[in-house]
């Protein structure tokens, strides 16, 4: 137990909306959100669902997707879901434009699916693989899906897109080249329409989550004593930004790690080398 309920506090983030906050928000609400077969995205789906929002689910795993369906019949809300490889990208582009033309235009897009790899340069520089894995997922898939809802978002005139992304973007460690390259493409993308958006009526706001306990985070589990959210508070934390559709939600000292290396570059580099010359590999 210890300091765990106190953590989205100690890592600088919000608390979650009160369930009363959140459905008056998005009661009745068509929200999408990718990857919600399990972690992050599975949690936020069941809470939007409690609050009566009308959700689709995406993510490859229909099994999972058909449980969480037989779950949500019991909630306020819907669960509906389609199976889909976000890496197939005119998969991708089909799954977003029947998804349209059968629920209509969301009122919330969640970009949270995901797929990270932790690995060294030395070790992949025979697997390209890594790289489109992760950028297919992660950015080239999350843009195919998500143009044909911003088409009917854009078109309706409101609306409200969420990319879960990670305090990595902020931060870039040696060991996570291929996922954090791909995290900060989508963000930098969503950073140059957002302008554009706004003018047609739909918000925008990129999460910079910190470490979550999930089979994402699992395999470098206790690699580092690194402090980490639960799946429900980061589901609060996106709760917020449902609720007040921030820009975004950056951890100050994320924030300070990102300004830091803006302003000292040579500074910044010259520290990670020398902690990757001691043995240190982050
Ligand atoms: N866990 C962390 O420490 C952490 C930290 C910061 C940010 N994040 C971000 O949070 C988001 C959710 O991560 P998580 O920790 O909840 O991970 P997770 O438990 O591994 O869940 C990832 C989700 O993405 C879906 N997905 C993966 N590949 C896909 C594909 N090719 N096509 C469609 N869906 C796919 C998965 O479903 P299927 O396998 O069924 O397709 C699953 O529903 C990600 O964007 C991640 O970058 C996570």
């Amino acid at each position: 137990m210890g300091l765990m309920p106190l953590m989205p506090l100690v890592l600088g983030l919000p608390v979650g909306p009160a369930p009363v906050v959140l459905s008056r928000r998005l009661r009745g609400r068509l929200v999408v959100v990718t990857g919600a077969s399990r972690g992050i995205g599975r949690e936020l789906a069941l809470r939007l669902a409690g609050v009566g929002a009308r959700v689709v689910g995406v993510a490859r795993s229909e099994d999972e997707l058909a449980a969480l369906a037989r779950r949500a019949r019991a909630l306020p809300g819907g669960f509906d879901w389609l199976g889909l490889d976000l890496r197939d990208l005119a998969a991708a582009d089909l799954a977003a434009r029947r998804l349209v033309g059968r629920w209509g235009a969301p009122d919330v897009l969640v970009a949270n699916a995901g797929h990270s790899i932790h690995r060294y340069l030395a070790d992949y520089t025979d697997r390209f693989h890594d790289v489109s894995r992760t950028a297919g997922v992660n950015y080239t898939g999350a843009v195919a899906f998500a143009l044909p809802l911003l088409a009917g978002m854009t078109r309706s005139g409101r609306g409200h897109v969420v990319a879960v992304s990670t305090t990595s973007a902020c931060l870039p460690l040696p060991g996570w080249s291929a996922y954090t390259a791909s995290k900060v493409a989508f963000d930098v993308w969503l950073r140059c329409v957002a302008p554009d958006l706004a003018l047609a009526g739909v918000a925008t706001t990129t999460v910079h989550l910190p470490r979550v306990a999930t089979a994402m985070s699992a395999p470098t589990a206790g690699r580092w004593p690194v402090p980490e959210l639960t799946v429900a508070q980061a589901a609060d934390v996106l709760g917020h930004a449902l609720v007040t559709r921030p820009r975004h939600i950056t951890p100050w000292w994320a924030r300070a790690a990102d300004t830091a290396r803006a302003a000292a570059p040579g500074l910044s580099h010259r520290l990670m080398q020398t902690l990757l010359a001691v043995g240190v590999r982050p």
